[in-house]
């Protein structure tokens, strides 16, 4: 077996060096008491259970604060319930925490929902593009800071949240950038309500209710809307896990700022002594040479993405092969955004007994997700990143170099229960080289998107946004030219009416939405909607390293000589067959076993196109009209003639009344049941059913 030199042996973060904590980890019996005492004792072990009573007293007399510490002290998890036992959420007030991360906002919730005693979905749930898991019992809401954006523009002042956490805020997306320009606007606005109005009560709710039953098609300046209602303050908690505040402080006026000290073990810290030609190759003899030197705990390797997890799995199991049984005692784990969640949470779940985890994860491990048990990381020193060509308007993903802080974030995952060893698969030199901090993303991204949003929230001015950071002006110039070119503005830049606030509404990046919406005047809609669908979710076809050509040869099979949009219509029919055929033949397991094995075969990524099939059903069914809205009697109305309809017992969602749903199927039994049903956005509805919506104020 080959190996690796490390040099450059050097202690870091000795700062943050305390005494071994206790940390539960036990051998818990698995009956209910046993593991409601194992989760308690974990809470209590955490660095910030020690400040709860600090953290609250500091929420209710700072509107904003920033807190600050390091990953793994129990920011996330803690606090939402800290200030929820801390009673901020009377009134029926909600807690919201966005995060960067779809694959963190489900991790996390369902942790939460754990440490509560409850189910997900009911005092805590989580909010993620196409998967709503709340009720109207949900008081902790994990969200994306994304979709928060997208819930402004129908609660232009959140109105159902009294606390808003901004969490992961180091991480600097695009959407956290423009998050806080607006949650910035929304607390002045609500503290301004409060002064100026003249009503006694409180009716931001009916009032929203009010806006919904006439129907949201004009959105004017938010801050001018609903003159005369009083809203509650709305505290503002800005989190992140670097040392750093300054930033944040000043962009809110000199806000507080707070710092949870984590607990740190030494890490030490290698390099190589060479440079590395093929990182892939050099991260795989690294782990190797760990899981035979070095003694147990898990390995955490950062890779780029999940084509890189991919192959790299398969190699690790390939060369585990050669090892003598005895010795390939190790299972790799992969964890990335579009990983089913039920696989993500493999990783939480300890190894057996002798065996050492291998975890290949994308920069989501970086903070966002903590994964416990890891005693080695493995660094090879990239991300993949979006970058943004403003003269040609082209947006790309690229892999760069991290910087210092990410790689510094990425060794310190070693030391959380003991001290580790973090090997950075680049030379010490290169180190020097990096730059400090991330360029936050809303400087090298394409940004038509949140100028359409902010453009709907009735911010006219973007150049005059206050940004944390402002993008360039080049870069505004250039999505306001591309947004005026698709019909969503004006030739004054402001939202053109219907299309722009039809684009705005829709999920979708903007050129998707366009597409949809003309796709009806050239009888294409169907076919649009395959090719928004599967352009919407990762990469659909799949070619590993070692088998290109195999890959290249099923592919062929799918090309369309007119391109790769007719290219994947061809996949996705394929597949349509290819289910309905082996659907009359085997039960849905069965089917789905079968569809795997398609998908492998014809080297398509089956998590992608299944997604792809989801999305498709839900933009589909909305076009065809089958969905229906909640009435105050908890029946449905459905869209496209009016008909009292209910949920079919059989459906997972009986009982939960989702506000707005689509529907497969109608059932006339003693009732109309409907049958198949999916909740989406009601901000959809306008758009996807609008002479029915008309109909409907
Ligand atoms: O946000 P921060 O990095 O400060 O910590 P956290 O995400 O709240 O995690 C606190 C603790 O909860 C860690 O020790 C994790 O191991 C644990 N945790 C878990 O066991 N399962 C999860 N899905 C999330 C966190
Ligand atoms: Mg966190």
């Amino acid at each position: 077996m080959p190996s690796m030199a490390f040099g450059g042996k050097r202690n870091f973060n000795e700062i943050h060096r305390v005494p071994n904590g206790n940390i539960s980890n036990g051998h818990g019996r698995d009956d209910l008491f046993a593991k409601r005492q194992k989760i308690l004792q974990h809470r209590k072990s955490l660095p910030i259970a020690s400040v709860e009573r600090r953290l609250v007293e500091e929420v209710q007399n700072n509107d904003t604060l920033i807190i600050v510490g390091e990953t793994g002290s129990g920011k996330t998890t803690q606090l939402p319930q800290f200030l929820l036992n801390g009673g901020f959420c009377r009134d029926g007030k909600l807690i919201g925490v966005t995060q960067p991360r779809r694959v963190a906002a489900v991790t996390v919730a369902k942790r939460v929902a754990e440490e509560c005693g409850c189910e997900l979905g009911q005092k805590v749930g989580y909010s993620i593009r196409f998967d709503d898991v709340t009720s109207s019992f949900t008081r902790i809401k994990y969200m994306t800071d994304g979709l928060l954006l997208r819930e402004a523009l129908l609660d232009p002042y959140l109105s159902k949240y009294s606390v808003i956490i901004v969490d992961e805020a180091h991480e600097r997306t695009i959407h956290t950038d423009v998050l806080l320009g607006l949650l910035k606007n929304v607390q002045n606005a609500r503290s301004r309500s409060v002064k100026e109005s003249k009503l006694e009560n409180l009716v931001p709710n009916s009032e929203m209710a009010l806006e919904k039953e006439k129907g949201i098609r004009q959105t004017p300046s938010f801050l001018n809307r609903c003159q005369g209602v009083k809203y509650p303050p709305l505290k503002l908690i800005i989190m992140s896990a670097s040392l750093d505040a300054r930033g944040f402080s000043e962009y809110f006026g000199g806000a507080r700022a707070v710092h949870v000290q984590g607990r740190q073990f030494p890490v030490d810290v290698f390099y190589t002594e060479q440079p590395q030609q093929d990182y892939l190759d050099a991260a795989i003899v690294t782990i190797f040479q760990i899981h035979l030197q070095e003694g147990l705990g898990d390995i955490l390797v950062f890779l780029t993405g999940q084509e890189e997890i991919e192959s790299v799995e398969g190699l690790v199991k390939q060369r585990l092969q050669q090892l003598p049984e005895a010795r390939r005692k190790l299972v790799p784990v992969p964890i990335f955004s579009s990983l089913p969640s039920e696989q993500q949470m493999k990783v939480f779940t300890p190894a057996p007994s002798g065996f050492r985890k291998v975890i290949l994860a994308t920069n989501i491990a970086e903070t966002s997700v903590t994964i416990p048990g890891i005693k080695y990381v493995v660094d090879p020193g990239l991300v993949k990143a979006r970058s943004f060509n403003p003269v040609t308007g082209i947006e790309s993903l690229v892999i760069v170099p991290t910087s210092k802080a990410q790689a510094l974030q990425r060794s310190g995952r070693a030391g959380r229960e003991g001290p580790g060893k973090c090997f950075r698969l680049y030379m010490e030199s290169e180190f020097e080289k990096l730059a400090d901090s991330t360029v936050p993303e809303i400087k090298r991204c394409n940004l038509s998107n949140v100028i359409l949003q902010l453009k709907a929230l009735g911010v006219d001015d973007v150049i005059g946004f206050d940004f944390m950071e402002k993008p360039s002006r080049m870069a505004i110039v250039k999505s306001l030219e591309e947004l005026f070119l698709l019909g969503a503005l004006t030739d004054d830049y402001k939202l053109s009416d219907p299309e722009g606030h039809q684009m705005a509404r829709l999920p979708l990046d903007p050129i998707y939405s366009k597409a949809l919406l003309i796709a009806g005047q050239f009888n294409c809609l169907e076919e649009m909607l395959i090719v928004v669908a599967m352009l919407s979710v990762e990469s659909i076809f799949f070619t590993p390293r070692e088998k290109a050509d195999q890959a290249k040869r099923a592919m062929e099979f799918f090309t369309s000589l007119d391109g790769d949009h007719l290219t994947l219509i061809n996949v996705y029919r394929a597949l349509c067959e290819f289910l309905q055929e082996s659907s009359t033949k085997s039960s849905k397991l069965k089917s789905e076993k079968k569809m795997r094995k398609w998908c492998k075969q014809n080297f398509i990524n089956s998590r992608s196109l299944k997604h792809a099939l989801d999305i498709h059903r839900c933009l589909a069914a909305s076009f065809f009209l089958h969905a229906a809205l909640k009435q105050p009697n908890g029946t449905y109305r459905a869209l496209s003639n009016g008909q009292v309809v209910q949920i079919h017992p059989s459906s997972v969602l009986h009982g939960k009344n989702p506000e707005c749903i689509i529907f497969n199927e109608l059932v006339r039994t003693n009732k109309n049941f409907i049958r198949n049903i999916t909740r989406i956005d009601p901000l959809w509805l306008p758009e996807l059913a609008p002479q029915c919506y008309a109909a409907q104020s």
